[in-house]
């Protein structure tokens, strides 16, 4: 019976209950939005808007269809920090026995925070490490480096010895494989900055072993994001599969395969089978994996987190500029770069549903761009000044990039597990932002 009453948008997480009716005739029955058990208006009443907010529960669900698709070989679930690297979120992923994957000191050091013991699964990827991160994770314990070039090689190397640590190592190959999405977040074609061609990275191999203080270990690769095509993992993962056996003819002992991360998720909200979407995903990896005795490392972050957070913001003011429609809400750019930054999209919903009228608008923020935009010409429910909107798939890439651009603070963040709804990171002032700073005199 509550289930017909219950509309879900993003289930497990996200889900429209009926309320009641306003008005008299037609007597509109009024929805509500919840996440999980509570209620996103009262919520963003309390603790002001702009506001993040997750679901717990979306994020474990998720944790464990990674888990049951891959129980067919050992593997490890590194979590990509980047996507969302909030304390309170890495503790509730260590929490479900998974690992790390990190790409600076700082994220590593969020990790440690957390869960020291976690170290032994952290995997340190990245173009750029430094000696003084390279240090952290020696002293650390981590439980892999992926190493891009024969430079930062021997710079692991010099600081290993140094610190009388031994690093196990893979290096993260560039297959020339398209991850065909996005530009900027595509990683594994030999214009990209990422990884070394397989025929170089032979060579990388051969210096490794020399080095007393490295143990080479495995092989890695990561082609790119919202990656929604899976034969491309298979495509990828065959190419690297042809390494582990040259390397292995070698004499290299290699344990390890890191398959990076890069499932994409539907931001239209049309995939809602998510388990469905894993077993697809689990074929194209596990695939060319077969026979090869290998331990799978696993670096998700966006199908972890992304469908399990939404930005709440209220509109401000509504606009027409000669035919134009604009609702002016009280989230920007800087709070939510993903439209701004790749023209994502990202689905806009309104908190309380109570009428089926719609119109065609931009949803606009107050920063002084015109690059400040959540969407353009979208066919949205009619919204007055005051009412709350959703901004769904959020919880990836979305808080994790915000700035203070404008001198506005970076906006506060609820993790919603059942019926609790606690503050996970709060709302930055504007003394916090000047703190940094001084007038000189
Ligand atoms: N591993 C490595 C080495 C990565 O570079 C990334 C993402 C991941 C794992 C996690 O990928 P995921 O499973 O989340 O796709 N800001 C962009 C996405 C940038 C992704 C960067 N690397 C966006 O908002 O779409």
């Amino acid at each position: 019976m509550k289930r017909e009453r219950e509309s879900l948008l993003r289930p497990p997480a996200f889900a429209y209950r009926w309320k009641g009716v306003r008005g008299r005739a037609p007597e509109l029955p009024i929805e509500e939005l919840y996440c999980e058990r509570v209620a996103l208006e009262q919520l963003a009443e309390q603790r002001g808007t702009p506001l993040y907010v997750y679901s717990a529960a979306m994020i474990r669900a998720r944790l464990s269809a990674f888990g049951s698709a891959f129980r067919a070989i050992p593997h490890t679930l590194c979590y990509s920090v980047k996507a969302n690297s909030t304390l309170a979120i890495l503790r509730l992923v260590a929490g479900e026995g998974a690992g790390f994957d990190v790409v600076s000191g700082g994220e590593l050091q969020r990790v440690l925070r957390v869960r020291r013991k976690s170290a032994n699964k952290v995997v340190f990827s990245g173009v750029g490490k430094t000696a003084a991160e390279m240090e952290l994770a020696l002293r650390a314990g981590i439980l892999l480096f992926n190493i891009e070039s024969s430079s930062e090689l021997q710079l692991l190397a010099a600081t290993a010895t140094r610190l009388k640590k031994r690093a196990a190592v893979a290096v993260r190959v560039n297959p020339d494989v398209s991850a065909k999405t996005h530009p900027y977040i595509s990683t594994g074609l030999h214009q990209h900055k990422f990884g070394v061609p397989i025929p170089e990275a032979q060579a990388l191999y051969a210096q490794a072993a020399k080095e007393p203080c490295l143990n080479v270990a495995g092989v890695s690769v990561h082609i790119g994001s919202q990656i929604t095509d899976v034969a491309t993992f298979r495509e990828a993962l065959a190419r690297m599969v042809g390494l582990v056996r040259v390397l292995r003819v070698q004499g290299h002992d290699i344990r390890y395969i890191d398959a990076g991360g890069g499932l994409g998720i539907s931001y239209e909200g049309t995939q809602q089978n998510f388990e469905r979407q894993i077993a697809a995903y689990a074929r194209a990896v596990l695939g060319p994996l077969r026979g090869m005795k290998l331990h799978l490392l696993l670096e998700p972050g966006r199908s972890i987190v992304g469908a399990a957070g939404v930005l709440l913001t209220r509109v401000l003011y509504r606009k027409t500029n000669h035919r134009k429609r604009f609702l002016i809400v009280d989230a920007a750019m800087n709070d939510l770069m993903r439209p701004s930054l790749y023209g994502a999209y990202h689905e806009i919903v309104p908190v309380s549903r109570a009428s089926k009228e719609t119109e065609i608008t931009d949803v606009v923020g107050p920063i002084c761009e015109t690059g400040d935009f959540f969407a353009r010409d979208r066919k949205l429910s009619l919204a007055k000044e005051g009412d709350l909107l959703a901004i769904l798939d959020v919880g990836a890439y979305g808080a994790v990039l915000g700035s203070n651009y404008n001198t506005r603070g970076r906006a506060a963040e609820v993790l919603v597990d059942g019926a609790k709804a606690k503050v996970i990171r709060r709302r930055e002032s504007v003394e916090d932002q000047l703190r940094m700073e001084s007038r000189l005199s």
